[in-house]
């Protein structure tokens, strides 16, 4: 067994006895042996217990230090198993620290590495002590300045925080710049890069009128895919000027792309850095979906200047007071875009909800299997092995549901009050989850101490709702009743504070004016009913007949809504609800009936058939024209594996994916006149444009394609080659593509040939390419295995084990999308899970703890399964100097 790493307790945390003031920071950049100079001013802490300055270091050759410029006395300077420990007396001292590093053999991507040539840094969480010795913990906040030097000729480019003070050449064909950044900052957030980059340019004028520099830096032949990465920076700004106040601090804001990167991207102060899937995005490059992709990112990282850098954490189980609340305004963000472009005040509200959906689907199929499992933490977790397994779905997008829920309860001008006042107390501190919700309490007066329970509790709470009509009295009484499943570490749960949306839908289809018992008249249609008890009732009196409840309306809470109701009733809800989210999760849950109802019939060996009565709805919202279409392809899609899967019990992959198989065939049969037809409808016309309209007909089209192929008659098939072959833009070739692979038609091997050939040189699209074949289920017993594709695939010469983009596609895809496949009875899956886990643990623990958590939720499986991977689970765990991070994985998921 490994030996368990040391386990960091959120209770712990004890401030530093000295800190930092400013640090000057000299880079002679080489891929070998780069020589870092770091002088840095060390105060002592008043409010911290008397002891050294301590400093962490990690893979560091220390080739100097000194004290007040002199040479340490003997046993001055003590090297600790995490850095080193300096004992001074004086409240001020200085100290000057040489570093040798390796970037060009450093493959965790953390700290100083070199990607196709040019250097690059990323500090989050704790890669500053991979550059020099520091106390690298986000509470340090100080000045930062910055000398760079390189080789002009392969690194014309030389970027850090900041503002540009100085630039020159020097002997050898050597160059350097100096930067200097004004604000205060923690080392997580420096940032360096020296490459050969191209920039787009920009200049705009900032609310309070001051002319700001723009950048996207990319390598030349990109230039033409990076306009929407500008746009989209420009519309961030000017919504969080125009909804926060906001404004850019810096005269400079710099975007840098890089091919090889752990994560999506990284918020450095005024030098953001990228994962080029996040920046770079042309109509023949990008679908719809990545245009929307690098809109939110960018967005996502700008915003982080105030929520996060301005103001950051105190320590690192404060994680999700940057990252949900910066996730909840990227979606904001994201919503009010849709909303902005669209044509009425319906279309407007219909847009956000297609927002709404997306952000619910990715929490239902990401977090939930997460707080269901081994590594079920809180938003603030209370303690961890490595951080670098924190950055989760938990603590950002349940994260982001908390925060939702807050502006819930205090309403638009309330939240604005409660962010003014976080900013006017916290601008430039280091601070905690607890100082945030306070500023949100003391702004409106509130009591949130309840609330305060979603940052401690986890687990994913069942909501139960339950109606009973007195027809006599005309009343209607709602009980909501809660309760949260144990957790590791937290077998014992309290009642939440949840804000419940409801509205009451009479006969007709029409919503009711709402009017609880003790109230003198009817008012709104949606009611949010605050449940803080484990069970309360609501008593909705003058009712004509029984209603029909909408509950948690727009997913009002992060909760599984547990509501006993017929066929007849979820038909009902899909015809009418005016709830556009809970529309669609009508939809959803019928959906769900259905197919866990064929997977059951499936796994016992019965024939499948699919219930006339979900025929029926799911048609009517198929040919119904008045509702946006990409709110119809939101509402036909088949709830994610991943969800599914949590809601079998047992969990069984096999029959799961014949009833899915079975779902498509049948539905895409039974309907083909009517997706055929608003197919030809739909096409849109004049060049591509990303504009919502447009990508909501593209999507509801290759939503119909994709029904259509799964059914697989020749007119079908006919078509998905038409459109691959005369698409005009990625979102059609694509969409066509994977209608194709995801068919048993002869086709699909000649188009996947024919991309890959147009392709061929373009790394982010070959990801696609192999994500498509990595996540495809088997439409006939005479397809080659995955697993075998999957084998092959790595043998390709655009494959590489070192780029993240290319294992998170092509292995990503198989072990965390394509359960039926990795999942497969012999084993094989598990043995080539280990295998890899394994192997990419030597280079890169952040990648490899990635897929190692492929297999965390195991327990959901039958017994027979839960055999198979613990074999899996258990090599790995034994295996030889397995990194922290896979540890940290396995162990938990053994434990
Ligand atoms: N702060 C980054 C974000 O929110 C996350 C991030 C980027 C990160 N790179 C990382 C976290 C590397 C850990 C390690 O988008
Ligand atoms: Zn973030």
């Amino acid at each position: 067994m490994p030996t368990p790493g040391n386990l960091i307790l959120r209770e712990a945390y004890q401030p530093l006895a000295y800190g930092v003031e400013t640090v000057d920071l000299d880079f002679n950049l080489d891929p070998q042996a780069t020589v870092v100079t770091s002088r840095l001013k060390c105060v002592r802490n008043p409010d911290a217990a008397a002891g050294p300055v301590v400093l962490f270091g990690e893979a560091l050759e220390l080739v100097s230090i000194a004290i007040d410029g002199a040479a340490p006395a003997e046993g001055q300077v003590r090297k600790t198993e995490s850095g080193l420990e300096v004992n001074v007396s004086a409240d001020e001292v200085v100290l000057t620290i040489v570093t040798r590093i390796n970037p060009s053999a450093n493959l965790t991507l953390s700290g100083l590495y070199q990607s196709r040539g040019g250097f690059y840094t990323q500090c989050e969480a704790e890669g500053f002590r991979r550059i020099t010795y520091f106390p690298d913990r986000p509470d340090v906040m100080a000045r930062y300045t910055v000398r760079l030097e390189a080789d002009a000729a392969t690194c014309p480019v030389l970027l850090s925080n900041g503002n540009l003070l100085e630039t020159g050449t020097l002997p050898n064909g050597r160059h350097f710049a100096r930067w200097e950044d004004p604000f205060l900052k923690p080392s997580y957030l420096f940032a360096l890069v020296a490459a050969e980059l191209s920039a787009l340019e920009r200049t705009v004028t900032t609310m309070s009128g001051r002319d700001v520099l723009l950048q996207v830096w990319v390598e030349a032949r990109d230039l033409d895919r990076v306009e929407h990465a500008m746009d989209s920076l420009i519309h961030s700004m000017r919504w969080d000027e125009e909804v926060f106040g906001l404004e850019l601090d810096l005269d400079r804001f710099m975007i840098v792309a890089v091919s090889d990167f752990n994560m999506g991207a990284m918020e450095n102060k005024g030098l953001n850095i990228f994962n080029t899937k996040y920046v770079l995005a042309n109509p023949d490059t990008g679908t719809d979906l990545d245009f929307e992709n690098v809109e939110s990112v960018v967005a996502h990282e700008y915003f982080h200047n105030w929520t996060g850098n301005r103001v950051t954490c105190r320590d690192w189980f404060q994680l999700t007071l940057k990252e949900g609340l910066t996730v909840f305004r990227d979606q904001q963000f994201t919503a009010d875009m849709m909303a902005r472009a669209s044509d009425s005040p319906a279309a407007a509200a219909s847009a956000r909800a297609v927002t709404r959906i997306a952000n619910v689907r990715g929490l239902r199929s990401g977090q939930f299997p997460e707080d269901a499992g081994p590594m079920a933490h809180p938003i603030r977790p209370d303690s961890y092995q490595e951080i670098n397994n924190f950055y989760t779905a938990t603590v950002y997008q349940k994260g982001a549901e908390v925060i939702r829920m807050i502006l819930t309860l205090l309403g638009r001008e309330g939240f604005r009050n409660g962010m003014d006042l976080y900013f006017s107390y916290h601008d430039g501190q280091a601070v905690t989850c607890d100082d945030f919700v306070g500023c949100m309490a003391e702004a409106n007066g509130a009591d949130l101490d309840l609330f305060m329970r979603w940052y401690s509790q986890a687990g994913t709470p069942r909501l139960k709702a339950e109606g009973a009509w007195d027809a006599a009295t005309g009343t209607y009484t709602l009980t909501l009743s809660q309760s949260t499943p144990p957790t590791p570490g937290q077998p014992e749960k309290l009642p939440l504070h949840i804000p419940v949306a409801v509205g009451l839908i009479g006969p007709d289809g029409a919503d009711l004016p709402l009017r609880l018992e003790g109230e003198a008249n009817a008012g709104d249609t949606t009611r949010v009913l605050n449940l803080k008890e484990a069970s309360r009732s609501w008593r909705f009196t003058g009712l004509a007949a029984e209603p029909v409840p909408s509950v948690l309306r727009g997913y009002s809470a992060p909760v599984i809504l547990e509501i006993d109701e017929d066929d007849e009733r979820l038909a009902f809800r899909m015809a009418h609800d005016a709830d556009p989210f809970n529309r669609w999760d009508a939809a959803q849950r019928f959906m769900e009936r259905v197919v866990l109802g064929l997977a059951a019939d499936a796994a016992a060996g019965r024939k499948l058939e699919v219930p006339q009565a979900f025929g029926h709805a799911f048609r009517a919202l198929l040919v119904n024209e008045s509702l946006d279409p990409a709110f119809v392809a939101e509402t036909l899609a088949l709830p994610s594996e991943a969800y599914l899967l949590e809601r079998m019990q047992p969990a069984d992959p096999a029959p799961l994916r014949a009833a899915l198989i079975h779902l498509m065939r049948e539905v895409g049969q039974a309907m083909q006149a009517d997706f055929l037809g608003r197919y030809l409808d739909l096409e849109v016309e004049g060049e591509y444009r990303y504009h919502p309209a447009d990508a909501g007909k593209r999507s509801l089209r290759n939503l119909c394609l994709r029904y259509l192929a799964a059914w697989g008659g020749p007119t079908a098939i006919d078509l998905a080659a038409k459109q691959f072959e005369h698409a005009g833009n990625m979102t059609e070739r694509y969409g066509a593509l994977a209608a194709l692979v995801q068919s048993d038609a002869p086709q699909r091997t000649e188009a996947l040939a024919a991309f890959h050939d147009r392709y061929r040189d373009d790394a982010l699209v070959l990801d696609k390419w192999f994500m498509l074949q990595a996540t495809a289920w088997r439409w006939s017993d005479a397809a080659p295995t995955t697993l075998d594709q999957v084998r092959a695939l790595m043998a390709n010469p655009a494959f590489s084990l070192s780029n993240p983009n290319k294992v998170y596609s092509l292995l990503g895809g198989y072990f965390k999308s394509n359960a039926a496949e990795f999942h497969r009875p012999d084993g094989a899956g598990y043995a080539f899970w280990a295998e890899q886990v394994v192997a990419l643990d030597r280079n890169n623990p952040q990648v490899a703890s990635r897929m190692a958590r492929a297999l965390e939720g195991w327990r959901k499986f039958t017994p027979e399964i839960q055999a198979r991977i613990r074999v899996a689970l258990e090599q790995v765990a034994a295996t030889e100097g397995l990194s922290p991070d896979v540890a940290e994985i396995v162990g938990k998921a053994l434990g």
